[in-house]
């Protein structure tokens, strides 16, 4: 019976790191999680690489803001320059999508890209 109980445990630990990669998920976001619009899924995917959609689709800026983002993306976290079709469709979309949720000006919220 011990002998029994080992086997099973042997053969149980053989098979579980199978399992667990089949059950794997690398993220736990996806695209139609956000907005709808064309390119989303290009945007997704070309932001993801590195962080969450969320911390992008937190932010609410205009077009030129978010190119700033690119723009300090690639600068500073290496980021593959977009060329100029995906930097349209991903600006296209970002913009349509995420912008400003309120006025900036006097005492508003001021986007640390904009300088
Ligand atoms: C090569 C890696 C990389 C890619 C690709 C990338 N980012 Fe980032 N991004 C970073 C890093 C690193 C940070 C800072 C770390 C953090 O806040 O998690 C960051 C932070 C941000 C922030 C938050 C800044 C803040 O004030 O909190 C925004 C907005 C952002 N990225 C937008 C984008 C957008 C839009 C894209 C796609 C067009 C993108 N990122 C693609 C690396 C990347």
């Amino acid at each position: 019976m011990l002998r029994f109980a080992w086997r099973a445990l042997a053969g149980l630990l053989w098979i579980a790191p199978a399992i667990a990669q089949t059950t794997f998920t690398p993220r736990d976001e996806s695209p139609e999680d956000f907005a709808a619009g064309t390119g989303r899924d290009e945007t997704f995917y070309a932001c993801t690489a590195c962080h969450g959609f969320k911390l992008v689709a937190q932010q609410g800026m205009t077009r030129a803001q978010w190119e700033d983002s690119i723009k300090l993306m690639i600068r500073r976290h290496n980021m593959p320059p977009l060329d100029d079709k995906d930097r349209e469709t991903v600006l296209n979309y970002l913009e349509g999508a995420y912008p400003p949720r309120a006025p900036t000006g006097r005492g508003g919220w001021q986007n640390p890209f904009a300088k």
